[in-house]
């Protein structure tokens, strides 16, 4: 049988949620990655040192028994962020990034940036303390055009912060433009990206074509095939630019199926490095999939690669429709569809 044994991988970009949805979320994500860094879009946004070790503390609490996953903490930028809360941030061996939210981009995004030049003395303390900089990159101008946003970011925005802080260590999180790719490509080692398996594996024809599929509706919206083309070059390029992120993201059932607004996100822990395999093997790039998956992003944070490995083989699985999630159900990704790779168990060592 075709196996696969890749060094652990870590997702560089996940949104865990809180309360009773925790031991779904972690659960999930603990199956196969060693660490992963936080989002802090909570409902109030984690934006202090002491907030994002509670929910730290959360998080641990729901891990599964014998698990020794490891959540990366980072606090979401306000237009209120303090130098203060930056140098704790720095100080603080559990908190590894802070992430910009451009106000009204996203999903618990209306605490986010409003002046983004206003937060430029945060920047600079960050360059110094080499805390990365996590960027949802798009604008948020109601006048422009959903699929130009990402694109429109780079220009607008991105460059100015690289041109005046060239120290500051940025992760572009969850690119879905050509634009983007080839920008981070030609950007120094301090410019890196994530990726998420959903945008290597699917472009906006799925998601309207034949009636709209919430289930694929996310932020940034899934753009055409030529993007998509350009996101699989770049993953599995061997570019140390570009790193495993999921950006798996879950609403309660009903949010997704609301007529009057679905939310966005993508539900793929429960399936996130099986999902990657096949968009690596379609590729013809599997040789690729453990540099992005489980060295590249912990050479970028500074942190040491795992030292254990998972392992997958060929043996096709369908996962459920619905997952519990708290008191709602939630759909994930590819439920009641067949995905070619499964996780080998036991799951918590290799
Ligand atoms: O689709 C998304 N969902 N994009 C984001 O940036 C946020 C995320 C969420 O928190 O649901
Ligand atoms: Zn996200």
């Amino acid at each position: 049988m075709q196996t696969l044994t890749l060094t652990r991988p870590d997702d560089w970009h996940i949104h865990l949620r809180d309360g009773d949805y925790l031991p779904t979320t972690v659960g999930d994500v603990a199956r196969s990655f060693g660490r992963a860094i936080v989002m802090p879009n909570l409902t109030p946004p984690v934006t202090t040192v002491p907030q994002a070790l509670a929910y730290r503390d959360e998080i641990l609490l729901n891990r599964p028994t014998g698990s020794d996953f490891e959540p990366l903490m980072t606090l979401y930028l306000t237009d209120q962020t303090r130098l203060r809360d930056i140098i704790e941030a720095a100080q603080s061996p559990q908190v590894h990034a802070c992430k910009l939210y451009p106000a009204g981009a996203t999903t618990n995004s209306e605490a986010g940036v409003g002046s983004i030049e206003g937060l430029y003395p945060i920047f600079e303390a960050m360059a110094q303390h080499q805390l990365p900089l996590l960027i949802h990159g798009e604008v948020t101008d109601a006048k422009i055009d959903i699929f130009d946003r990402e694109k429109i970011f780079i220009d607008q925005c991105l460059m100015p912060i690289i041109a005046r802080f060239p120290e500051l260590k940025i992760v572009f999180e969850h690119i879905t433009t050509q634009e983007a790719a080839s920008f981070v490509a030609a950007q120094s080692a301090n410019v890196a990206a994530t990726i998420t398996a959903h945008h290597l594996l699917y472009h906006r024809t799925d998601m309207l074509s034949g009636g709209m599929k919430p289930i694929l509706f996310c932020l940034p919206i899934l753009k055409r095939d030529i993007h998509q083309a350009a996101l699989i070059r770049s993953a599995t390029s061997g570019d140390p630019s570009f790193f495993l992120g999921t950006d798996s993201a879950p609403h309660p059932r009903s949010r997704k199926e609301d007529a009057c607004g679905c939310a966005a996100g993508c539900y793929t822990a429960h399936a996130a490095i099986e999902l990657y395999a096949e968009a690596f093997e379609q590729a013809g790039k599997l040789d690729y999939l453990e540099g992005f998956a489980s060295h590249f992003g912990a050479d970028f944070y500074g942190l040491p690669r795992h030292s254990d490995t998972i392992t997958l083989e060929a043996v096709p699985w369908v996962p459920p429709i619905a997952l519990p999630f708290g008191r709602d159900e939630l759909m994930p990704l590819r439920g009641g569809e067949t995905i070619k790779w499964r996780l080998v168990r036991p799951e918590t060592g290799s």
